[in-house]
């Protein structure tokens, strides 16, 4: 089959870029590089176009919802509450995207509630959910809490991995 391909890595590149500048400029001191954040931004794009594909949920809108969803994370440099801190720059950071209001707002809330894990939410915000623990249980992360496990091997057994 042939897939419709949308490159949303090259904004998301340039902007990782923009706060290696900073972080070079303030000495920010982060949770995770932005080393992880570029490779785990690709990764979870692309296992949440797979997941999508699936699904039947649109492969572009997941992709672009996976790749951004730790936006918040990116800004503060901080792993506590991060996913609420996304709101306002995943808003912003759309709003240059030429999408339905409807389909900003779903891949808004995803990022806000991707680290609820224990919570079931839109097709997109699942798709968040679930390319994030597979990504990083495939980059080789003990996943450990419960509701975790079972999301992964949910995750597992409808991909026959
Ligand atoms: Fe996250």
């Amino acid at each position: 089959m042939k897939w419709e391909f949308i490159n949303h890595m090259d904004k998301i590149y340039a902007l990782l870029g923009e706060l290696e500048e900073k972080d070079r400029e303030n000495g920010l001191e982060r949770d995770y590089p932005l080393s992880w954040e570029r490779v785990h931004a690709a990764s979870c794009a692309q296992i949440g176009r797979l997941l999508a594909q699936k699904r039947g949920v649109d492969i572009e809108l997941a992709a672009l919802a996976c790749s951004i969803h730790d936006i918040g994370r990116w800004y503060t440099g901080r792993q506590k509450d991060h996913a609420l801190y996304g709101e306002e720059p995943v808003r912003k950071f759309l709003a240059s995207y030429s999408l339905e209001e409807k389909d900003k707002e779903e891949i808004t809330q995803a990022v806000i509630h991707h680290s609820e894990k224990d919570m079931i939410g839109s097709p997109i915000e699942e798709i968040v959910k679930d390319a994030d623990i597979l990504d990083c249980y495939l980059h080789g992360d003990k996943i450990t809490k419960p509701y975790h496990v079972a999301r992964l091997e949910k995750i597992m057994e409808e991909l026959g991995i």
